[in-house]
C-alpha cells in the first residue's frame, strides 16, 4: 500500500491566504541540464521553481506539490559532495532524483554504489521491469532511447525499494521505493535525446504530483499580482526601471494592478546607447498604456563612466552601477514627503540562470545587468514580478494583461544597449556609427516583413578595420557584424536563414550610407557554443 499522506502545512498563515502557484520544486545540484528540468515542464504546461540544492526549508511562496532532485557533478562518495537536506524525505512529497538526485536518494535510503566501472554516456537502451510502477504507468509507446551520463552506478538496490529498469549494460538505470513516492533515475529524461523523457515527465507531474497541466497559467497573473501586494506591503512606493522591452513593461503594468498608478513611478535612462528612436517609440507606447514615464537623460554620465573601457564584464558592472546611481539619486531627490522602498526590474528566469544570480552552481556567463551587474549595496529593496518566469510566458502574460501585440513582439534588446554590442572601447561617435547600421537592418526586416519571424536582430561593431575601395579611393574602415537568431525562451538560438539577397543587399545598404563601415558579415554561430549577444 503506498501511503497517501495529506500535504504538509509548512506555509504561515499569512502565506496559506495568498493563492501560490501549485508546483513542482526542482534543486539543483549544479547539472549542467537543470534548467532543461524546468524548461520541459513548462512546455508541458506545469509551474516550476529552481532553487539551490543547499536550500534550507521549503520555499514558501509556491505550494510545492513536487520534488526534482537535478543530476551534479559530484560523487556520493566524495566527502565534500553535495548532500540531500533533511526535509526533503520529511513530507512524502512525490521525489524524483535525476542522476546524481536518484544517488542521492538511494544513498539516504542505505543503498551502495560502485565507481568508475560500467560508465554510460550517451544513449542507451532502458529496459522497464514492469508497466506499472506503484504511482505512473510506463506505456509501451514509448521510445527506449535515454541518455545516460554518470561514472557511479547503484550496486546495491536500498531498502524499501525496487529496480524498475535496467540498462543495455545491465546497470540498474531506474528505481522506486514501494511504500513511499519516490522515483530514481540514473538517466536523464530532460535531455532532447531521451525521446521519451518529456513523457516520462509528464507522468510525474501529472499521475505522481496530481497537478493539471496549463491549470496554474490562468491564475498566474493573479498569484503575481498577490504576491507583489504581499511584498510591498500598505504604504511602499515603487521606482520602477522601464527599459522599454517587454519585460520591464510587463512588470511596469503588473506593479500598477497590484498597487495603484499612484504608488508606482516608471522612470527610464537614457544612456546614450540605445537604438535610434527608441526614447520616442516607449514614450509613446507608455501613453498608449496610460502609465505615465519619466525619461532621464543620463547620456554623459555613462560615456564619463565607461571611457577607455574594453573588458565586457567591467562595461557590465559599470553600466549596472550607473544606473542604480541614477536611479538612487533620482529618487533621493523626488522624495520630499514619501520614500521609495522598493526597486521595479523586469528580470527573467533566464537572466538570472545565466548570471548565477540564485547561486545554484551553474557557471556565471555573464553579468545581466539586473542581476550580476549590480552593486552589492542598494538602498532599495528589488521586486522582480517576473523573476521565475521565461520570455515566452512573458509574452503570454503580456497579452492576457492586454498589452499590444507590437509591444510584445518586440525583439529583445539587452538593458545594457548598444554599449554591449559595440566591442573595445565605447565613444559616442562609434555608438553614432553602430546606430546607424542597426537601423538599417532592422527597417529592411521590416520591409520585407522578416521581423517577426526572427526573436531577435541587430548589428554589432567590432574594433577591427580593414581596407576596401570606394569611387576608386582606398577605405580603411570598421566591421560590421549582423546577428540574427530564432529561439523560445533565449536559453539556446538558431541562426536565421534569410532569402538570398536579402543579407547582401543590407550590405550594400549599411556601406553606402554609413561612414565609417566598409565591411559587413553575418554571424553564422548558434547559441551554444556562441551567446546571442556578442560582447
Ligand atoms: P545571450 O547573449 O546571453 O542573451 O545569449 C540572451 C538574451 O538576453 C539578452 N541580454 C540581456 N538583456 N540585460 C538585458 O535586459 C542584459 O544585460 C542582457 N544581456 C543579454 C539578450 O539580448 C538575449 O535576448
Amino acid at each position: 500500500m503506498i501511503e497517501f499522506l495529506p500535504r504538509p502545512n509548512f506555509l504561515t498563515e499569512e502565506h496559506v491566504k495568498l493563492t501560490k502557484p501549485h508546483a513542482i520544486l526542482i534543486l539543483d545540484f549544479g547539472s549542467q541540464y537543470t534548467y532543461l528540468i524546468s524548461k520541459c515542464l513548462r512546455e508541458l504546461g506545469f509551474f516550476t521553481k529552481t532553487v539551490p540544492a543547499h536550500q534550507s526549508l521549503l520555499p514558501a511562496d509556491i505550494t510545492v506539490c513536487g520534488i526534482i532532485l537535478s543530476g551534479g557533478p559530484d560523487s556520493v562518495s566524495e566527502q565534500d559532495a553535495l548532500s540531500l537536506p533533511g526535509w526533503v524525505t520529511e513530507f512524502n512529497i512525490p521525489t524524483l532524483g535525476i542522476c546524481y538526485g536518484m544517488q542521492l536518494i538511494a544513498n539516504h535510503f542505505g543503498g551502495r554504489f560502485e565507481s568508475g566501472k560500467n560508465r554510460e554516456f550517451g544513449a542507451s537502451q532502458i529496459y522497464w521491469q514492469q508497466k506499472h510502477l506503484p504511482y505512473i504507468t510506463i506505456s509501451d509507446s514509448w521510445s527506449k532511447q535515454f541518455w545516460m551520463s554518470h561514472s557511479d552506478h547503484l550496486s546495491h538496490i536500498p531498502k524499501g525499494f525496487e529496480v524498475s529498469a535496467t540498462s543495455e549494460n545491465n546497470v540498474i538505470a531506474a528505481i522506486h521505493h514501494t511504500q513511499k513516492q519516490i522515483i530514481g533515475l540514473q538517466f536523464h529524461p530532460e535531455v532532447e535525446h531521451s525521446k521519451s523523457g518529456k513523457e516520462l515527465l509528464y507522468s510525474f507531474a501529472h499521475q505522481m504530483c496530481k497537478l493539471t497541466p496549463s491549470e496554474y497559467f490562468e491564475s498566474l497573473t493573479e498569484q503575481i499580482i498577490q504576491s507583489i501586494k504581499t511584498n510591498i506591503g500598505n504604504q511602499g512606493k515603487v521606482l520602477m526601471a522601464v527599459s522599454g522591452g517587454v519585460d520591464s513593461t510587463v512588470s511596469a503594468v503588473l506593479l500598477t494592478k497590484a498597487i495603484g498608478k499612484q504608488r508606482v513611478s516608471c522612470v527610464m535612462i537614457d544612456h546614450g546607447m540605445m537604438r535610434i528612436g527608441e526614447i520616442e517609440q516607449v514614450k509613446q507606447y507608455f501613453s498608449e498604456l496610460g502609465v505615465a514615464l519619466e525619461v532621464l537623460d543620463r547620456r554623459s554620465v555613462f560615456f564619463e563612466r565607461l571611457h577607455h573601457i574594453s573588458n565586457p564584464e567591467q562595461k557590465r558592472k559599470i553600466i549596472g552601477q550607473c544606473f542604480i546611481d541614477c536611479f538612487e539619486e533620482w529618487a533621493n531627490a523626488s522624495n520630499k514627503d514619501s520614500s521609495y522602498s522598493h526597486l521595479g526590474q523586469g528580470t527573467l528566469y533566464s537572466d538570472v540562470i545565466e548570471s548565477a544570480g540564485d547561486g545554484c552552481g551553474s557557471q556565471t556567463i555573464k553579468s545581466h545587468h539586473n542581476v550580476g551587474g549590480l552593486p552589492e549595496k542598494l538602498q532599495l529593496s528589488l521586486i522582480e514580478p517576473l523573476r521565475q518566469l521565461f520570455k515566452d510566458e512573458v509574452r503570454k502574460l503580456g497579452k492576457q494583461l492586454g498589452i499590444s501585440s507590437e509591444l510584445l513582439n518586440r525583439h529583445p534588446f539587452p538593458g545594457p544597449g548598444l554599449g554591449i554590442r559595440l566591442i573595445g572601447k565605447i565613444t559616442p561617435e562609434k555608438i553614432e556609427i553602430l546606430q546607424r547600421a542597426d537601423e538599417i537592418f532592422i527597417r529592411r526586416l521590416r520591409d520585407a516583413n522578416l521581423y517577426h519571424k526572427v526573436w531577435q536582430a541587430g548589428a554589432i561593431l567590432l574594433p577591427v578595420k580593414s581596407v576596401g575601395v570606394m569611387g576608386d579611393q582606398r577605405t580603411y574602415e570598421w566591421t560590421c557584424v549582423l546577428r540574427a537568431v530564432n529561439a523560445t525562451d533565449a536559453m539556446t538560438a538558431s541562426v536565421t536563414q534569410f532569402p538570398e539577397h536579402f543579407l547582401p543587399d543590407t550590405a550594400v545598404q549599411i556601406v553606402n550610407a554609413v561612414p565609417g563601415i566598409n565591411r559587413v558579415l553575418y554571424d553564422l554561430t548558434s547559441k551554444p557554443p556562441a551567446t546571442i549577444e556578442w560582447e
